[in-house]
C-alpha cells in the first residue's frame, strides 16, 4: 500500500512515543522507506537505537553525526510524506509559529511534503485555548490532524488526549497517501458525509440470523478518506464493521437490522451533503422471529425441513430524498455486473452507483482490494484492482467531479 513511499517519522517527547516503533514496523511492512527524527525529549521515552535498527538508518538527533550534510534539510527534501507522532503541545506550538529550535522542528520547517500530525497529550493541554488555536492554524495551513482519543491517560484518569492505536494511524496514512496519489485534489472541507458499512443481520431466533459476507472494509476505507479530505463523517456500522478500528474524529453509529439502518440513514439524509450506502443490506427478514431457539421436531420425518416466511425490508436508498443530498449506492453483483448496476442507478433514483463483482475472491467481500465501475447519469469510469483506500479516494474524486458538473447546471443538492 505504501510501496516506494519515503516517509519521515518525526517523534516528539510524549509518553505515547513508546508506541512509535510498532507504527514504524507497520510502515515498513506496508512497503515504505522510513527515516526518523527525534527531539531530545523524545529520547527519554524511546531509544534512537531501536528506531535505527528498525529503519536501518541513523536517526536525526541533535548532536550525532548524520550520514548527510545539513541533516535536517536533507531529510526535508527526501520525504514524500511526514508524520509527527506523537505531536506534543510544545512542538505543535512551534510548528504553528515557525520555530526551529532543534533538528526536528528545523526539518519540519524546511519540509514541503504533506504532513500528518498525531497529537497526544494531557486532556487539559489538548483543550487549552492555545493548543486549540495552534491546531486551527495548522489545519488552515493544510496539515492533516488525527485527533486524539477519549480514554484512559497515563496520568491515571480519563479524558481526550490519548494517541490512537498504531493500526489506526497506519490506515489514516493509507488514506492520505491514496488522496495524495490522485492527480486532482479532493477537498470535502465543511461537507457532511454519511456512510454505511458492513452487513445487516436479521434474527431467525435468539441464536441464528440471516446475514451476508460484508466485512465493512469498503465503507470504513471511504470514511477514513473522506475524513482526511476534510469532511465531517458519520459512519453507520452494521455488526461486522463494528470491530474495525476507526479514526477518533469519525462519528460512529451502530445498527444490526435493515430497519434500524433505514431509520438512521433517513435521519442523517436530512443533514448530509453526500450519503454513501456501502453496507450490504438484507432485502428480506423473517416475518415471525421466534423468541426461543427453534428446535428440531423429532416427531416429523427428516425431509419435512423448516419453513421460514420472509417479508421484504424497505429499500433504504430508494426511500431517501435526493433533492439536497448527493446519493451514492453500491451494486454487489455476481453476473451482468454493469447492466444490473445501470438498472439500479435508474430504479433507486440515486446520483451514482459503484458496481463491484462479488463473485471474485480477491475483490469485493472481505478482501483488502476491490475493482469497480463508477456510473453516474452521464459518465462511466472503471477503476482497476487496487487497495480499498485507493478505490475510496477514486470514488470520492468522482463524486466531487460529478457534483461540480451538477452545480453548473444549477442543481439544488449543492
Ligand atoms: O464490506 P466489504 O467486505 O468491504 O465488501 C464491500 C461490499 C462488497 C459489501 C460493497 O462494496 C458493496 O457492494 N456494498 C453494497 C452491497 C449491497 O447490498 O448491494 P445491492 O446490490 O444488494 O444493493 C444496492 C444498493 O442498495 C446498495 O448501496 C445497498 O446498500 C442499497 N440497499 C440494498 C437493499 C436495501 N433493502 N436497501 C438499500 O438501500
Amino acid at each position: 500500500m505504501l510501496e516506494g513511499k519515503k516517509i519521515a517519522v518525526m517523534i516528539t517527547g510524549g509518553i505515547a512515543a513508546y508506541k512509535v516503533p510498532s507504527f514504524v514496523r507497520g510502515l515498513i511492512k506496508a512497503g515504505a522507506q522510513v527515516r526518523v527524527a527525534m527531539t531530545p525529549q523524545a529520547e527519554k521515552f524511546v531509544t534512537a537505537e531501536t528506531l535505527k535498527v528498525l529503519t536501518k538508518y541513523p536517526v536525526l538527533l541533535e548532536e550525532q553525526i548524520y550520514p548527510e550534510e545539513v541533516g535536517h534539510v536533507h531529510l526535508a527534501d527526501w520525504a514524500d510524506l511526514a508524520v509527527v507522532i506523537p505531536a506534543t503541545a510544545n512542538t505543535l506550538s512551534k510548528m504553528a509559529n515557525g520555530l526551529a529550535d532543534n533538528e526536528l522542528t528545523s526539518s519540519l520547517l524546511a519540509m514541503t511534503c504533506p504532513k500528518m500530525l498525531v497529537p497526544a497529550m494531557n486532556s487539559n493541554m489538548w483543550s487549552n485555548f492555545a493548543t486549540k488555536k495552534n491546531i486551527a492554524t495548522l489545519k488552515e495551513a493544510g496539515l492533516f490532524v488525527i485527533e486524539p482519543e477519549d480514554g484512559f491517560l497515563a496520568e491515571g484518569y480519563s479524558g481526550k488526549g490519548r494517541m490512537p492505536d498504531p493500526e489506526v494511524i497506519l490506515q489514516a496514512l493509507y488514506a492520505l497517501s491514496a488522496l495524495e496519489d490522485l492527480k486532482g485534489k479532493v477537498s470535502l472541507a465543511g461537507e457532511k458525509v454519511a456512510i454505511s458499512a458492513g452487513g445487516t443481520e436479521e434474527a431467525i431466533d435468539p441464536v441464528r440470523f440471516i446475514g451476508n459476507r460484508s466485512s465493512g472494509k469498503m465503507g470504513v476505507a471511504l470514511a477514513y478518506v473522506a475524513a482526511l479530505a476534510g469532511a465531517e463523517v458519520t459512519l453507520v456500522c452494521a455488526k461486522s464493521a463494528q470491530v474495525l478500528p476507526v479514526l477518533p474524529q469519525i462519528q460512529t453509529r451502530e445498527i444490526t437490522t435493515a430497519r434500524e439502518l433505514n431509520d438512521v440513514m433517513t435521519a442523517l439524509n436530512a443533514e448530509a451533503d453526500v450519503l454513501i450506502m456501502a453496507a450490504a443490506v438484507s432485502d428480506f427478514r423473517v416475518e415471525n422471529q421466534s423468541q426461543r431457539k427453534i428446535k428440531k421436531d423429532k416427531s416429523k420425518p427428516k425431509a419435512t425441513g423448516l419453513q421460514l416466511n420472509l417479508v421484504e425490508n424497505p429499500d433504504i436508498l430508494k426511500g431517501l430524498s435526493n433533492e439536497t443530498t448527493y446519493l451514492v449506492g453500491f451494486a454487489a453483483e455476481t453476473d451482468h455486473v454493469e447492466d444490473y448496476a445501470k438498472e439500479k442507478l435508474q430504479r433507486k433514483g440515486v446520483h451514482m452507483i459503484v458496481a463491484n463483482d462479488v463473485s471474485q475472491k480477491n475483490i469485493g467481500f472481505g478482501s483488502e482490494n476491490n475493482a469497480v465501475t463508477i456510473l453516474t447519469q452521464h459518465s462511466e469510469v472503471k477503476i482497476p484492482l487496487a487497495n480499498k483506500f485507493k478505490i475510496a479516494a477514486a470514488i470520492l474524486q468522482e463524486i466531487q467531479r460529478d457534483r461540480h458538473q451538477e452545480i453548473k447546471k444549477g442543481c439544488s443538492f449543492l
